[in-house]
């Protein structure tokens, strides 16, 4: 069903690296997709910047879909419609076993196993067991290490714990696992908090010189996520049409970017889609006063 439309992660992402060891610092964007319209949103966003990108599905969006096979062939479809020429991947976000193992067989090309709230030596184990019923058929897992704050799907929590720069080659080695989500004080949802200008890029730095170090760079990626910017004028239209948003606050763009300098390859959005859809409903719905009769 996703022969040639939908392909697999790790080719973009080294693509990526090599742009970046060419100094041009490059990732791709990874953005949540919960529904058709919105999937082809973000195709034209992608047609637009000229950019490959990976449309990424929850537990949550599979479940409300359907399941896995159905958001896939949704995306499929979109990818059809839209005549969308350039690379596009799917990827399971925050999965557990049982949704990786669903989406193993249903057309996406990567899976993430966010099991991060494990002791490492478990979440090395967790990984392992999931990368080794992926990658005999060609999927790639992403893992979490150390703990964003905020909260995703049913994982949540208050504080941010940071990744160890010195465990991140050792838990590819180990796991086997193609990426790796590192907390670097990102989080999750449209309220980050102040002080974001200070977000620890040392960390990513830090990260992704073990990488090199270990020459691991051009098969292994690390992950942001939390990485929405919220649009300051997409709260003001929220709030302008009934919403009551307070202290929305996302990561600077020039954070995104010196991160991405430092090493990030995949770039997590989520919540600036949301915020877009929530506008566009709100200013409808007040708009067209009677629409639900
Ligand atoms: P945001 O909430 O910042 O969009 O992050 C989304 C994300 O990381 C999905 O995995």
């Amino acid at each position: 069903m996703s022969e040639n439309v939908l392909g697999p992660i790790v080719p973009m992402l080294r693509a990526a690296e090599l742009a970046s060891l060419r100094g041009r610092p490059a990732a791709i964007g990874a953005f949540n997709v919960n529904f058709y319209s919105q999937a082809e949103g973000i195709l034209e966003g992608l047609r637009r910047a000229n950019a490959p990108g990976i449309l990424q599905a929850s537990r949550g969006a599979n479940k409300f879909q359907g399941g896995p096979g159905k958001i896939a062939q949704m995306v499929v479809d979109a990818v059809r419609n839209s005549k969308h020429s350039l690379p596009v991947c799917l990827h399971l976000d925050h999965g557990d076993e049982p949704a990786a193992r669903e989406c193993l067989d249903s057309g996406f090309g990567s899976v993430m196993l966010d099991v991060s709230k494990l002791d490492y030596d478990a979440n090395v184990a967790a990984t392992r067991a999931v990368v080794q019923l992926a990658h005999p058929k060609g999927i790639s897992v992403e893992a979490e290490l150390g703990h964003l704050a905020g909260v995703e799907e049913d994982v949540s929590s208050a504080k941010t714990t940071y990744a160890d720069p010195f465990l991140v080659p050792n838990f590819f080695d180990k796991s086997g696992c193609d990426c790796l989500a590192i907390a670097y004080g990102t989080s999750h949802g449209p309220n980050k908090g102040a002080g974001l200008e200070k977000l620890a890029v040392h960390i990513v730095d830090a990260c992704y010189r073990g990488l090199t170090a270990h020459r691991q760079n051009l098969s292994h990626f690390l992950v942001s996520h939390g990485s929405s910017t919220v649009p300051q004028e997409l709260i003001k239209e929220i709030n302008s049409f009934g919403g009551q948003m307070k202290d929305a606050r996302g990561i600077p763009m020039d954070r995104i970017q010196a991160a991405i300098a430092a090493g990030i390859r995949k770039v997590n959005i989520d919540t600036d889609l949301r915020l877009g859809i929530t506008a566009t409903f709100r200013r409808y719905f007040a708009e067209h006063p009677g629409i639900e009769k």
